[in-house]
């Protein structure tokens, strides 16, 4: 299964920021596009240039959240079709900051994916267990109800990232034991054609090992993913 090696730049990117990913597009050789997919998700408002500077290179881009609904009045939302229409063809939905600052729930990423999915969108779904409940020994079956929860009943793409809340932008890591344990369990539960990627404190130096793991198809990078450098460096590891 080829990996995707996905970059979440958040809120964080002005147009200056075109000069980092024109600098990744110069960085990645063939062998790196061989082995990995690689997907940009910008702020939306930097979705259409960064389609323009992607053209002749295989880099895909796409968006960190959609709405459900196809077009209406939903002032300062953005439609899958949208996103579509800017040259996305994969957004992140269910990210554990959405989660937490849209009190977004299960049923709200559902349809979200099948939105996604209407368009021709891949949905990156996120589920991952906050410090309380790892420590409580549920970290297990919080992720499981998660990933029921939130899985379309549409046919169309779909990637689940597992990303630990605790881990996200904090600079701790899982043990590897723990990322394998839980991305057997998503393999059970969601078969051998799922992509599953890790996220949380991803970086160089820890990307080989994290990318080792039996079961794990890749990484979401938010932080490491803001240069190129960084971002290349995960990549080619
Ligand atoms: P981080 O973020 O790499 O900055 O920890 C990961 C994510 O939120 O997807």
């Amino acid at each position: 299964m080829k990996r995707l090696i996905a970059g979440n730049w958040k809120m964080n990117g002005l147009r200056q920021s075109r000069a980092e990913f024109l600098l990744l597009k110069r960085k990645l050789q063939p062998q790196d596009t061989d082995l990995n997919d690689i997907l940009v998700c910008p702020p939306s408002t930097l979705l259409m240039h960064l389609t323009e500077d992607a053209q002749g290179s295989p880099i895909k881009l796409g968006g960190q959240d959609c709405h459900h609904k196809e077009s209406g009045a939903h002032t300062g939302d953005i439609s899958a079709e949208m996103l579509a229409d800017a040259g996305a063809s994969m957004c992140i939905i269910g990210h554990s900051e959405r989660r937490r600052d849209h009190g977004e729930s299960n049923e709200a990423v559902r349809a979200k994916a099948e939105a996604l999915h209407r368009a021709g969108l891949t949905a990156v779904i996120c589920v991952g267990e906050t410090r309380y409940e790892r420590e409580a020994g549920n970290a297990v079956s919080v992720v499981k109800s998660q990933v029921h929860g939130s899985m379309p009943s549409t046919t169309g793409g779909v990637v689940v990232s597992y990303e630990p809340v605790w881990a996200i932008g904090t600079g701790l890591i899982p043990a590897l034991e723990d990322i394998e344990e839980m991305h057997e369990v998503l393999r059970d539960q969601l078969g051998p054609q799922v992509r599953l990627l890790y996220g949380g404190s991803v970086k160089a130096s820890n990307a080989k090992d994290i990318l080792s793991i039996p079961d794990v198809n890749g990484a979401l990078v938010g932080g490491a993913s803001l240069t190129a450098e960084d971002f290349y460096g995960i990549i080619s590891a």
